[in-house]
């Protein structure tokens, strides 16, 4: 057994784990190397790992039927004014605070850095952050109040976004109210159970997915310092869909007025293979997401009696989370989001060289919310209006698609606002510090007879 003064105790379950190829290099490594594997060691859940390995923390899919929604557009106008002004009451209280999840890289669209550097802007050029950030800038203009601004990071970006934010003067926000933090990571495992080694002195770890954002609110200290501000729910968004409304007055109303927990918004699927999770209601009645890969293909498939879709409200990733909840899901001793095991080829440190292995990746969900809070409520939108993920580098929800669709919606505000557009103008952007939601757009707007055109 190796031997290290002060953590007799943490090499002993190591050994009784018969995790103690850890320290395989052991003898070769610096001082300095030994402490930093040490210190991963000691941070790591091997009680946990054990439970996940073997199967006994992961959720368990039962019964279910499609989720019921609300559709604020077949409600009758008072209720909307209602809503609306229950809405902007709680923004204009500084109650809301906006909560961007971008711990993920843009692997999938192929591009090496922080996905919301990624530019998206039609015209512009404006990366995912810029737009995001300016809506915020936006909508502190429109309703006078400040909005704090968190956004979680991982290992893996935060020092580039935190340099990115900095570059850009923090796109115009109070940088004191921006606040970046890490989420936590998580060990990988092999087929049998065993931790990866990423070298000869650390150990393969990931991201514990979107769902350990309220964790890292909490341990950042972005949980209490809001807390103290006043902030009573967070509007929780992903770094890669563009044209989300960040403060969006009416979703915050309905969700105030049904006394709901966390509240999500969803989006009629376009397709059945489309690549959404989509809601449910499991049959002990409580709402859920299931991902489009988990569902079997006669639901997928599964039509109503007027050959629409049936499970067809589809999830944007929009969510409103009270605070009230976050505090107590991360609370004392309590951590209720269950892991998802995905298996992963997984580049490891074998016997001094790297190799392409399979292992099991473990991450937690957000929507996974849904089954513990209280009460939720599911909110349905309209994709033109909310919905543009840049996820692929080509085709659907790629950067392509997402520009169509913020030139689209720019479009149909300029013909909404009775502003005359040239024939030969083919793509629009207006910067949310123009109009934030199409509104305000002065009648006497002239748009020249350019292919482009961007109103700032
Ligand atoms: C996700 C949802 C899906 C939904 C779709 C909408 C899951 C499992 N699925 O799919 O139901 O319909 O978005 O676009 O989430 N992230 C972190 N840390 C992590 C992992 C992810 O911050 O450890 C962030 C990413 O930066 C991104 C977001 O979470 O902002 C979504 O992650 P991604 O893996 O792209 O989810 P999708 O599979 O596209």
């Amino acid at each position: 057994m190796i031997q290290y003064i002060g953590q007799e105790k943490l090499i002993e379950e190591i050994y009784n784990r018969k995790q103690e190829h850890v320290f395989q290099y052991w003898q070769s490594l610096s001082d300095e190397n030994k402490n930093s594997l040490m210190k991963e060691l000691q941070g790591i859940d091997f009680d946990l790992m054990e439970k996940l390995f073997q199967g006994k923390e992961l959720p368990s899919v039962g019964g279910y039927s499609p989720a019921p929604t609300i559709d604020p557009s077949k409600s009758g106008k008072e209720e909307i004014k209602k809503a609306r002004d229950i809405g902007e009451k709680c923004i204009r209280g500084g109650k809301v605070a906006a909560f961007l999840v971008a711990g993920g890289q843009g692997s999938r669209l192929g591009y090496d850095g922080p996905k919301g550097k990624f530019p998206v802007g039609p015209v512009s050029g404006k990366s995912l952050f810029h737009y995001h950030g300016e809506k915020i800038k936006a909508y502190e203009l429109k309703y006078k109040v400040k909005i704090p601004y968190l956004i979680m990071t991982s290992v893996v970006n935060h020092d580039e976004t935190v340099a990115f934010f900095k570059e850009n003067s923090y796109f115009g926000l109070a940088p004191e109210l921006v606040m970046i933090f890490p989420q936590n990571m998580i060990p990988s495992l092999d087929t049998e159970g065993k931790l990866i080694m990423k070298n000869e002195s650390s150990i393969f770890m990931n991201p514990d997915g979107h769902g350990g954002s309220l964790r890292a609110m909490e341990s950042s200290g972005a949980l209490k310092k809001i807390r103290e501000m006043g902030i009573e729910i967070v509007s929780y968004f992903q770094v890669d869909n563009p044209l989300v409304k960040i403060v969006d007055p009416l979703f915050l109303g309905f969700h105030i007025m049904k006394e709901a927990e966390v509240s999500s918004k969803a989006i009629p699927k376009a397709y059945a293979e489309e690549k959404t999770g989509v809601f449910i209601k499991n049959d002990d009645g409580r709402t859920g997401i299931i991902e489009y890969s988990d569902m079997p293909e006669e639901k997928l498939q599964a039509k109503d009696d007027e050959g629409k879709l049936l499970y067809s409200a589809g999830n944007t990733a929009i969510h409103l989370i009270n605070l009230d909840f976050i505090e107590r899901v991360t609370g004392k001793n309590e951590d209720t989001l269950p892991y998802h095991r995905a298996s992963k080829k997984i580049k490891a440190f074998i016997n001094g060289g790297v190799k392409e292995i399979d292992g099991l990746k473990y991450e937690k969900f957000i929507f996974d919310a849904l089954p513990v809070c209280k009460k939720d409520m599911v909110y349905e939108t309209v994709r033109e209006e909310e919905f543009a993920p840049v996820k692929n580098s080509e085709g659907k929800d790629s950067p392509q698609s997402a520009k169509e669709l913020i030139s689209g919606l720019s479009r149909k505000w300029l013909i909404d606002s009775g502003i005359n557009i040239p024939e030969k103008v083919k793509t629009i952007e207006i910067s949310p510090l123009f109009s934030v939601d199409g509104e305000n757009i002065p009648k006497e707007t002239v748009i020249l007879d350019k292919t482009e055109i961007c109103l700032e």
